[in-house]
């Protein structure tokens, strides 16, 4: 079977590792990939991961059987639509399903629709009605943009003057361009986040591994947010009763909703959490956001855990046969540490050669995200989030000192990294 990927970030890297493990899989594509995918696939430089005639030619030039699209943009794109239109075997939803990430009101008002529980909101494209609406909710306060924003377009805002300043540079200092020409805010909501991940095929639901991400730069929790600067899985947060919660409130009626909207959902689906306790102890359980994909850390630390050929588990997504399919999870928590570049993540910079990496070995892995190599062929920074070092261990506590072993032996110039991923479950 011959695969492409799209994407080049960490993920594309951990969902291309996974299969290219498979004895199923014979020629392996990436666009673009990175310097860790060139290692065990063949990168593919020059198309446009966003195109997606582009991509269908591609995947007709070298007779691909399946394509596995890891990032938004394309998928918000409709490139799946335009695969799945010439009858190609692509996992990822179509346009119309990716806009639950792609427009924060369309997925705000989904939820609204079908009973799923999630902040209080108001959508806005002009100035003042959303100031009015900022004072009558109080801070804190969350302003977002509505459309895609690298990560970037949520500020949590802890005075009405910080949501103001906010709310004006996304209306009218068109920071994020036609992303921030409207504008979500919402209630703050308190608890503790974790990412909930699942594939879908249309109908049925298989779900991933439970994790947790860290989402500021710095330990503790401090500093700006970003993408993700580490994850592990499982997510102790999640126990049983909250995983069965999380599935009826959340996750069940968004895929039913989406087919009653005469939308068939292929993919993966992940639901951000905010896990919280009422006064009477019962787990509350909201959902912050959707993303139409695939978590970033989240799948490196997760696809270290899966045992299972996950070719034949995409196959089964795209053939409407998740209920027919289990995955084989290794029992070990895996525990993955960002190293980032320099200025991650306002002004992140590129350039410097990675000296050092640790070997990889069954139990510690170094997923690539934002490195490319040089004319000389040297490995080098080209992205904010440069590499996840990923251990694998038999508590939190040894997965953390696998982690941070292997990390502490990359060496690039500027590198930016957490001492502290899974403090939280450490805690518990
Ligand atoms: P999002 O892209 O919507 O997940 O937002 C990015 C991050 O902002 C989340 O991971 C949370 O840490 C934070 N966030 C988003 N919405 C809220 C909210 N309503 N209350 C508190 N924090 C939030
Ligand atoms: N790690 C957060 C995300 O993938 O959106």
């Amino acid at each position: 079977m011959n695969i492409l990927v799209l994407g080049g970030g960490g993920r594309e890297h951990a969902i291309t590792w996974a299969l290219a493990k498979s004895a199923r899989t014979d020629e392996l594509f990436v666009a673009p990939g990175n310097g860790g995918t060139a290692d065990i696939a063949q990168n593919v430089a020059g198309l446009n991961a966003e195109d997606g005639e582009a991509v269908l030619a591609f995947v007709q030039q070298h007779a691909i059987d399946l394509v596995v699209i890891g990032p938004e943009a394309p998928l918000v794109a409709g490139v799946a639509d335009v695969l799945r239109a010439a009858g190609v075997a692509v996992f990822g939803p179509d346009a119309q399903g990716a806009q639950l990430e792609g427009s924060k009101t369309y997925s705000k008002e989904f939820m609204e629709a079908n009973g799923i529980p999630t902040a209080r909101y108001g959508s806005f494209t002009e100035l003042e009605p959303a100031l009015a609406y900022v004072r009558e909710l109080g801070a804190p306060v969350v302003v977002k943009a509505d459309g895609l924003a690298a990560g970037k377009g949520v500020v949590v805002a802890m005075s009405e003057q910080e949501a103001h300043d906010a709310i004006d540079m996304m209306l009218e200092g068109h920071t994020f361009g036609n992303a921030g020409a409207r504008v979500v805010i919402e209630d703050f909501l308190d608890g503790e986040e974790a990412s909930f991940i699942v594939m879908v095929d249309g109908e049925n639901i298989l779900p991933m591994a439970t994790s947790q991400d860290h989402k500021r730069l710095l330990d503790a929790d401090q500093g700006p947010n970003t993408g993700g600067m580490g994850a592990y899985s499982p997510a102790p947060v999640v126990t049983p009763d909250i995983h069965a919660q999380v599935m009826r409130e959340i996750i069940r009626p968004t895929v039913q909703g989406m087919a009653a909207d005469g939308i068939r959902y292929t993919g993966f689906l992940y639901a951000g959490l905010m896990i919280s306790h009422g006064a009477d102890g019962k787990p509350i359980v909201r959902t912050l956001e959707f993303n139409c994909r695939f978590g970033d850390p989240e799948t490196q630390p997760i696809m270290m855990r899966v045992k299972s050929d996950f070719s034949e588990i995409i196959e089964a997504g795209i053939d409407g046969k998740l209920d027919s399919v289990e995955v084989e999870w290794d029992r070990r928590t895996a525990l993955g540490v960002v190293c980032a570049a320099r200025g991650y993540p306002a002004h992140p910079e590129k350039g410097a050669v990675i000296e050092e990496l640790p070997e990889n070995t069954a139990e510690q892995m170094v997923f690539h995200a934002g490195t490319a190599l040089n004319e000389e062929g040297l490995t080098v920074v080209s992205g904010g989030r440069v590499l996840c070092v990923v251990g694998l261990g038999e508590s939190i506590a040894a997965a953390q000192k696998s982690a941070y072993a292997a990390a502490r032996q990359v060496k690039f110039d500027g590198m930016q990294m957490r001492s502290d991923i899974g403090y939280r479950a450490l805690n518990r």
